[in-house]
């Protein structure tokens, strides 16, 4: 069974595995440290003891939260995990009274931005060369939205993305 657990700082180091196995440009134990030390939100998806499969770290700031990062172990993938984690960041938003949340995703990472329009995320901007590293060189950026229950940020905001 797949169980989730609301991740304090003993978890950061198996986080940062992860990352790093999965990500081009990934998060270190003291990146992932110093957000939990200005309030981020780390869930994390559990097989037995302490074997980590899945992790989302988000941050408010005010009432508008962050999707920092979200990754699922290659051999645990389309199983719902990603959507289990994306959908328990939206209920944490909802019970800490936030109005939506915001994220970049990289152009050429299809999963994942079908994973979010599916959860009701739409595309507000694109931010040039956001990722240093891509398969070709530095690579654009969506910039994601969605407000919990209903679809984008609140009205206005697409102005201040697409730059
Ligand atoms: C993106 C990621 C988190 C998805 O995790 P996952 O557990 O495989 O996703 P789910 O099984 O919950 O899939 C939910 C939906 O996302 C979409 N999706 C996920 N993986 C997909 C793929 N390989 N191809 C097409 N659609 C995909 C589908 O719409 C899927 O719904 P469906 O299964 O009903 O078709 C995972 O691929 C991952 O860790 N990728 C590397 C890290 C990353 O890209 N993080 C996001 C940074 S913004």
């Amino acid at each position: 069974m797949i169980r989730s657990v609301v991740m304090d700082a003993s978890w950061v180091r198996s986080v940062a595995l992860l990352e790093e196995q999965i990500s081009l440009s990934p998060w270190s134990v003291e990146m992932l440290l110093e957000e939990l030390r200005l309030g981020a939100w780390l869930q994390g998806l559990v097989v037995g003891e302490r074997s980590l499969v899945g992790y989302a770290v988000a941050r408010p700031l005010f009432d508008e939260w962050h999707l920092l990062t979200l990754g699922v172990a290659p051999e645990s993938r389309r199983q719902g995990l990603g959507r289990r984690l994306v959908e328990a960041l939206l209920a944490e938003v909802v019970r800490q009274q936030g109005r939506c949340v915001v994220l970049e995703v990289r152009i050429s990472n299809e999963p994942a931005r079908l994973l979010y329009q599916g959860l009701g995320f739409v595309t507000v901007g694109r931010r040039r060369g956001y990722y240093r590293f891509g398969p070709d060189g530095p690579e654009d950026a969506l910039v994601m939205t969605a407000v919990p229950g209903r679809t984008g940020c609140s009205e206005g905001m697409d102005k201040f993305f697409l730059a």
